[in-house]
């Protein structure tokens, strides 16, 4: 493992940051103080000290979550309304919810400790399908699902391509899937909302591959490290 990876796993530093703290000559390996970046080390042999103290990488945590609805998607609120980390009873790790639900939203809320995994699976330049089911006022025609697969005049601009079935259509309601390739601010409310069928119940079902199977509300399971693997190449576009 790269040294620089090894201190950013540890927390205490960006890779960015470790290697400045390594060229300042701040860290040693074994006793011997290392200067030049690109050294490689053995996570479970070797003894990395910054500043003289001895780190460690920690564990790194990836989380498939049912969010239910009334858990904000935050590690703590002011207010002290519930959040999604209140629902994960024997995780020690701080992790993170990577993007976010609405507080009303329910289902699919990965959450993570690694910063990476989360800057790539939340960059806008990657697009792993997120799929939604919504229940909206009102009867979806072939002409909105047209418009939604489209694309939708928003205040920053038209949104991108997507998809949109008709599920059901209970008491003048109707049920659509949402297939989206972006995540903006409320997307799925606004974009309904604008052709005039404001969203009733949101619900995320999928994120590429991932799905909810198993997971009852406020359950969760740890990802798959070849889930993560397949998610990550998946973001990169390979
Ligand atoms: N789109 C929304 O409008 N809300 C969400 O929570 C997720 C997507």
């Amino acid at each position: 493992m790269r040294l620089t990876k090894y201190i950013a796993d540890s927390g205490i530093a960006s890779r960015r940051r470790a290697e400045e703290l390594i060229a300042s000559g701040m860290v040693a390996v074994n006793g011997v103080t290392v200067t030049t970046v690109g050294v490689n080390v053995d996570p479970l042999h070797d003894k990395v000290s910054v500043n003289g103290r001895l780190i460690k990488p920690r564990a790194r945590v990836y989380l498939l979550l049912n969010k239910p609805g009334g858990y904000l998607s935050s590690v703590k609120d002011p207010h002290g309304r519930p959040t999604v980390v209140d629902l994960l009873k024997d995780v020690d790790e701080r992790v993170y919810p990577v993007g976010r639900l609405d507080l009303d939203t329910e289902g699919l809320l990965i959450l993570t400790n690694d910063g990476e995994f989360m800057n790539l699976m939340t960059h806008p330049r990657y697009h792993i399908p997120k799929t939604y089911q919504a229940w909206v006022k009102g009867i979806i025609d072939d002409k909105d699902l047209k418009a939604l697969g489209h694309g939708i005049e928003l205040e920053e601009g038209m949104t991108a391509p997507a998809s949109a079935r008709m599920l059901r259509i209970n008491n003048g309601c109707s049920l659509i899937e949402l297939v989206l390739y972006e995540g903006r601010k409320r997307q799925v409310k606004r974009m309904l909302k604008a052709i005039g069928h404001p969203v009733l119940a949101l619900k995320r079902t999928a994120l590429g591959f991932l799905t909810l199977q198993g997971l009852a509300p406020g359950e969760y399971r740890h990802l798959l490290p070849e889930e993560v693997k397949k998610l990550t190449a998946m973001a990169r576009g390979s």
